[in-house]
């Protein structure tokens, strides 16, 4: 049989088909826009997800045997708050991840009703693209708006919501809204009364291998799909990336270097980092993941070269870096605020170390470091808990960079595993259909079977000692100029 995964990203969806033994038969894309209404805000139009998605299957299935496709399902961004009223209609733009709007809400949250309280009910605190402070931001700002909300989603629970007709969501994005109890995979009602909301507004909770519903007959026609086919609940977009490099089980680490960079770090049992600087989430395999998340990431890259530089070559600029672990300039990634470990909005992007003999290469080169830097502050969290990491899956657009991966693997001294595919989210999602339709049992034997190996990068001692000579700067330069954001 064969199984889409769609994964519904930030800059666009990627959708991938996937037959019965795991092989990846063909990956299509679909970008749509996204909007800085303001500075620190970031929306998109929940529309642009679902038509985009439509196509994007159109063209996935164009040339197999479409009676073969079985299941759907998704890895979405994560946090996004889409808000719809009785008619289903689509009320505001979605309010993303990595939306800062909602300063005063977090405060509020943490400082009024204190991390203490959010942790015991959550397991987690407060960040300024979690989907709880949104709400009350929401209430707040526009209340004429929040007056007429019938359903909360999140992203890819929209998409689910209109193949299928099913209110849903899983456990693993439902933990990055702030209203679930994570150890106990249920709604929080103190988090439901804090933001001012019923059950009946938020979705049915299934595990991420769950069956949610089937295609609608009227989509399954214009699509020329069964009405059979199943859609599975999917994960957000972490977890279903962890699912997609075999991050499942105990003790595994993936590093995800799309718009945002995560560490990912699963876990057969529930835990919790005390200061809540890793979030502490609900595993699409039916465990649990402790994980870290820097707001921009390959968008650092992106940003510099083709703003910037105005070239779409980026490897054509790499290739000319050659010092590694020599370079005087210093780059902070903060181009949309901090999540982990800073947990702050208003931070901004740095460059420092700068001398008349500077190049584009060390600019360049500074910024691909600044990542693994901030990358290693989440790392450095996961390893004061006792977490003991050796080695590393790797996957989103900025891991199709070997230089990236090197300096990954020298900064963190930690061996970096290549898989045969990178496309983490939308294999995870594919890989979840798979289990949800009972072609395998469950997500560790999928992972097992299917997910290869193909190359591994090794930390190289004198590059490590150079870099851990320059991360110990690099963590003095926030703590320094955090007055000025
Ligand atoms: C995770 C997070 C991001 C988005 C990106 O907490 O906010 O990784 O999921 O799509």
């Amino acid at each position: 049989m064969l199984y889409i995964g769609i994964d519904l990203g930030t800059s666009a969806v990627k959708l991938l088909l996937m037959d019965g033994e795991g092989s990846v038969r063909k990956i299509v894309s679909k970008e749509y826009p996204l909007y800085f209404p303001h500075p620190g805000w970031s929306e998109q139009n929940p529309e642009d997800w679902f038509l985009q998605s439509l196509e994007g299957i159109k063209e996935l299935t164009a040339e197999c045997k479409k009676e073969e496709v079985a299941g759907i399902s998704f890895g979405g961004q994560m946090h996004g708050l889409v808000a719809l009223d009785k008619d289903d209609n689509v009320i505001r733009p979605a309010i993303l991840w990595n939306d800062g709007r909602t300063g005063a809400e977090t405060g509020y949250l943490n400082e009024v009703i204190g991390k203490q309280k959010l942790s015991e009910y959550t397991a987690n605190i407060a960040f300024a693209g979690f989907t709880a402070p949104k709400i009350l931001w929401m209430k707040k700002n526009e209340p004429e708006n929040f007056d007429k909300i019938s359903k909360i989603m999140l992203p890819k629970d929209y998409l689910a919501y209109r193949l299928s007709g099913s209110f849903c969501t899983d456990v693993s994005d439902a933990s990055g809204m702030l209203l679930m109890d994570v150890k106990n995979r249920c709604w929080s009602k103190e988090m439901m009364e804090i933001c001012h909301i019923s059950e009946e507004m938020l979705p049915a909770l299934y595990e991420s291998y769950e069956a949610v519903g089937t295609l609608k007959p009227e989509l399954a026609g214009e699509l020329g799909l069964s009405p059979d086919v199943k859609i599975i609940a999917g994960a957000g977009d972490n977890a279903a990336a962890a699912v997609g490099t075999g991050t499942v089980g105990e003790g595994r680490c993936n590093i995800s270097l799309g718009t945002s960079g995560t560490i990912f770090i699963s876990s057969k049992s529930f835990g919790m980092d005390e200061n809540n600087a890793l979030h502490s989430f609900a595993h699409a395999d039916g465990n649990y993941h402790l994980m870290g998340c820097m707001l921009s990431a390959a968008s650092c890259n992106k940003w510099w070269s083709e703003d910037i530089l105005k070239t779409k070559d980026f490897a054509a600029e790499q290739t000319r870096i050659k010092k590694l672990g020599e370079n005087q300039v210093f780059y902070l990634p903060y181009l949309m605020g901090e999540r982990s470990p800073h947990n702050n909005p208003n931070a901004r992007a740095v460059f420092i170390g700068m001398s008349m003999d500077t190049t584009r290469e060390d600019m360049t080169q500074a910024v691909l470091e600044g990542v693994a830097f901030a990358l290693r502050d989440s790392l450095e969290v996961a390893r004061a808990l006792g977490i003991h990491i050796e080695r590393t899956k790797i996957c989103g657009g900025g891991a199709k960079s070997p230089l990236w991966k090197k300096i990954i693997a020298n900064v963190m001294n930690i061996k970096v595993d290549i898989i045969e595919s990178e496309e983490g989210p939308a294999l995870g999602g594919a890989m979840l259909a798979a289990v949800g339709c009972g072609e395998y049992p469950d997500v560790e034997t999928i992972a097992e079977k299917t997910v290869k190996v193909v190359d591994t990068v090794e930390p190289k001692p004198e590059l490590v000692e150079k870099y851990e000579e320059r991360y110990q700067k690099f963590r003095k330069i926030y703590p320094a100029v955090k007055g000025i954001f």
